[in-house]
């Protein structure tokens, strides 16, 4: 049976975790393929909140197999208090599957990833201060620990004591004793989990079993063709789910794009829709548009439809699950951009909005009416409905999800979506 892989077309937190929660009730199998606690994916159930940021959503669930992938990069520490967190709220972890290839965060790329941010100074990136990119710098260096490395701590030890030589040279001590300390106590909590996840995978493709592959961050973090240099360093589009589980591009069947029915963006970075006005605090008040992983406060903007139009070829997408929907309710009027007054000039999209691209705007009629009860697209206001279809018109692919509130049960789902029926069984 394929994959589906549900990715985030903007600039992320456009919805994935809750998107990926909703549809893990049609799924046995859900793998995260990239990035690292970096990522903080929401899921509401009821009255309870859970905050994902390296277990895939699917685990609230309870899907067959959670994976994490070879194309991640993990942090011991916050891996293992995530788990105690998980489990201190009942979640059974016990189906959690680390890839043995993923590539570890040590406390120094945290280091350095600060040290980084600070010496950039006005033209910091606004990371996340996981350590995210110097780990992945670390795997194309070939210098990094992967999680399999724990089964040989002696080695482990080894690899360290030469890390500390050249981190000594960049202002960094790197205590080994307490590093081993620290790698041997997390060990022992990850040890049980990690395995050969690849082979777990094909396993479960050739026994029928549905995956969803979550993606995270966004389509515009992609290091390749997002808003470099603002961006991740991982590779967040679709193509990094084949690369970064290990399968081939022939199992993926649908390929869900998450966007905002606005946008946001968190850190630095051009924003062509940003609102730094009236829109743009009413969008992030009614939206809560705080980082669920630092708390910072999210730039809000409207919906870019060059960047979503663009997203959509670069990751193939076959279905948009469009998301807080809800959250433009009160609104008389919207904006979305549906051109650059620079786009002609025969660069990519990347450039064209580093160089600060303006957007030419239509306006649409608000719908002024609550739609968070709505669990049918006919109990959406008629402007709701003409919004969506705007857009799936724009960018020639249907919505096949309608999010109108951040709970499990507030979601339409057409009669085109790809997996269906959506019942949570477990
Ligand atoms: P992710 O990183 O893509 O999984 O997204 P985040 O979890 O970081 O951010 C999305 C936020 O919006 C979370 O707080 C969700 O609970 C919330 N949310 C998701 N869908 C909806 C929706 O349809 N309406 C509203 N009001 N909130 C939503
Ligand atoms: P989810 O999966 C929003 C952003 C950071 C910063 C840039 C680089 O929840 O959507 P990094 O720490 O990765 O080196 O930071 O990328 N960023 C995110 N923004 N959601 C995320 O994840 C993000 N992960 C990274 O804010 O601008
Ligand atoms: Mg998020």
């Amino acid at each position: 049976m394929p994959v589906t892989v549900v990715l985030g077309t903007q600039w992320g937190d456009e919805g994935k975790g809750r998107i990926v929660d909703f549809l893990s009730g049609n799924a046995d199998v859900v793998a995260r393929f990239g990035g690292g606690a970096n990522a903080g994916h929401t899921v509401r159930v009821g009255d309870k909140t859970y905050k994902l940021r390296m277990v895939p959503s699917g685990i609230v669930a309870g899907v067959e197999h959670c994976i994490i992938g070879p194309g991640t990069v993990i942090s011991p520490a916050a891996l293992t208090a995530e788990l105690d967190t998980l489990e201190y709220n009942g979640v059974d972890i016990s189906r959690l599957w680390i890839s043995d290839l993923a590539h570890l965060i040590m406390p120094y790329h945290i280091e350095l990833d600060k040290s980084a941010e600070r010496e950039r100074g006005r033209d910091a990136l606004g990371t996340t201060g996981n350590g995210i990119g110097p780990a992945y710098v670390d795997r194309v260096a070939r210098i990094g620990i992967r999680a399999g490395d724990l089964r040989d701590l002696r080695r482990c030890r080894q690899t360290l004591f030469a890390r500390a030589q050249s981190l000594r040279g960049q202002g960094i001590v790197l205590d080994l004793d307490s590093a081993m300390a620290d790698l041997d106590r997390h060990a022992q909590r990850m040890l049980p989990h990690i395995c050969d996840t690849v082979a777990l995978l094909h396993d479960d493709l050739k026994a029928d079993k549905r995956v969803l592959a979550e993606g995270a961050q966004g389509s515009m973090l992609d290091v390749n063709l997002g808003t470099y240099p603002f961006v991740t360093s991982s590779e967040t589009v679709a193509g990094g789910a084949c690369a970064g589980l290990g399968f081939g591009p022939k199992e993926v069947d649908h390929v869900v794009g998450v966007v905002k029915a606005y946008a946001t963006r968190v850190g630095g970075g051009p924003f062509p829709t940003e609102q730094q006005n009236e829109i743009g605090e009413q969008l992030r008040k009614r939206g809560s548009e705080f980082g669920t992983v630092t708390g910072r406060p999210r730039r809000c903007g409207w919906l870019d439809l060059v960047a979503l139009r663009y997203a959509v070829a670069v990751n193939g997408i076959t279905h948009l699950a469009i998301t807080k929907l809800d959250v433009l309710d009160t609104l008389y009027e919207l904006s979305v951009c549906t051109a650059y007054e620079e786009s002609a000039s025969g660069d990519s999209l990347p450039f064209v909005i580093s160089r600060g691209a303006t957007p030419v705007w239509k306006t649409r009629p608000g719908w002024l009416k609550p739609t968070v009860t709505a669990r049918n697209w006919e109990d959406l206001p008629r402007n709701a409905r003409d919004y969506i279809e705007f857009v799936e018109e724009f960018v020639g692919v249907p919505a096949a999800y309608v999010s109108v509130g951040p709970e499990r049960s507030q979601i339409i789902v057409r009669p085109n979506a790809p997996l269906m029926p959506l019942v949570h069984t477990r």
